[in-house]
């Protein structure tokens, strides 16, 4: 049955692609390339408002809350300006946004988020989960498990090992058009076509990597 040689076909090229994305996640190096070009260490006070709800480490307590541990410092910086542009709503990061207009200050405590251990979650058996990621093409630009990609591409945000809640209301918000910050446009197409069910199952496979 030819079916069967092309699935084992398309299992080792799977394979094959994984081991090529091999990662350190948090090597000097990588640290080094996604802190950008602020100061981590004049951010670490600066941050100080930002810690109470984003937290010290990777664990912000509210579900809705994300993780900013670990995530590009460009990505980082490019959020704010959505919350100030209003291309990204919620009450509380557009009103903090309005009052973040130093860039110095925004490009260090950017910084000091992205030299934090990277985010990492609890894993999950989501086989459906895992499935859409891979055939919707989700690691095409996110990274094979949802850590970025190799060569430190800030446009595309680290989604692996962030909270599943807030992972959930972001795709629903590029589905209904709600988050219009991807200027391609893909991420409202990719969310376009897929279920709620199917949303949610995405989510919890990328929140345990
Ligand atoms: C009162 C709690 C609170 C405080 C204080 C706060 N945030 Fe947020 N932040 C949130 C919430 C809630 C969200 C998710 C909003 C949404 O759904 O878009 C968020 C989202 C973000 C995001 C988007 C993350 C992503 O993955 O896209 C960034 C970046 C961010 N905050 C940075 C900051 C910075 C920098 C500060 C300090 C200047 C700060 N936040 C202070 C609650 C807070
Ligand atoms: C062609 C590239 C591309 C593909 C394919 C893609 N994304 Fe995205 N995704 C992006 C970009 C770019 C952003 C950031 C947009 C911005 O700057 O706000 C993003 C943002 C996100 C976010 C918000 C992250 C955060 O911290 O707020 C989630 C969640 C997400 N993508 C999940 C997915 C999933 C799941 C799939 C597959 C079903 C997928 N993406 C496919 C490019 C892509």
């Amino acid at each position: 049955m030819a079916s069967s040689n092309s699935r084992i076909s398309i299992v080792v090229s799977i394979l094959l692609f994984a081991s090529a994305c091999a990662y350190a996640e948090d090597s000097p190096q990588e640290i080094k390339m996604r802190i950008g070009i602020g100061n981590p260490v004049e951010g670490k006070a600066k941050a100080i408002p930002c810690r109470v709800c984003h937290g010290d480490d990777d664990n912000p307590e509210e579900p809705m809350i994300p993780k900013l541990a670990g995530q590009y410092a460009d990505y980082i910086q490019r959020q704010i300006y959505n919350y100030q542009e209003g291309t990204r709503s919620d009450p509380d990061m557009n009103r903090i946004s309005s009052t973040l207009t130093n860039r110095r200050d925004l490009a260090d405590i950017a910084s000091y988020f992205a030299s934090l251990k990277q985010m990492k979650g609890i894993p999950v058996a989501n086989e459906e989960g895992e499935k859409l990621y891979l055939k919707r093409g989700c690691f095409n630009c996110h990274g094979e498990v949802g850590k970025g990609k190799p060569n430190y591409n800030s446009i595309f945000p680290i989604v692996g090992g962030q909270k599943k809640g807030y992972l959930i209301k972001q795709m629903k918000d590029f589905k209904s058009g709600e988050r219009t910050t991807d200027i391609s446009g893909i991420m409202t197409l990719v969310m376009n076509q897929m279920t709620y069910n199917e949303i949610v199952a995405v989510a919890e496979y990328m929140s345990g990597q």
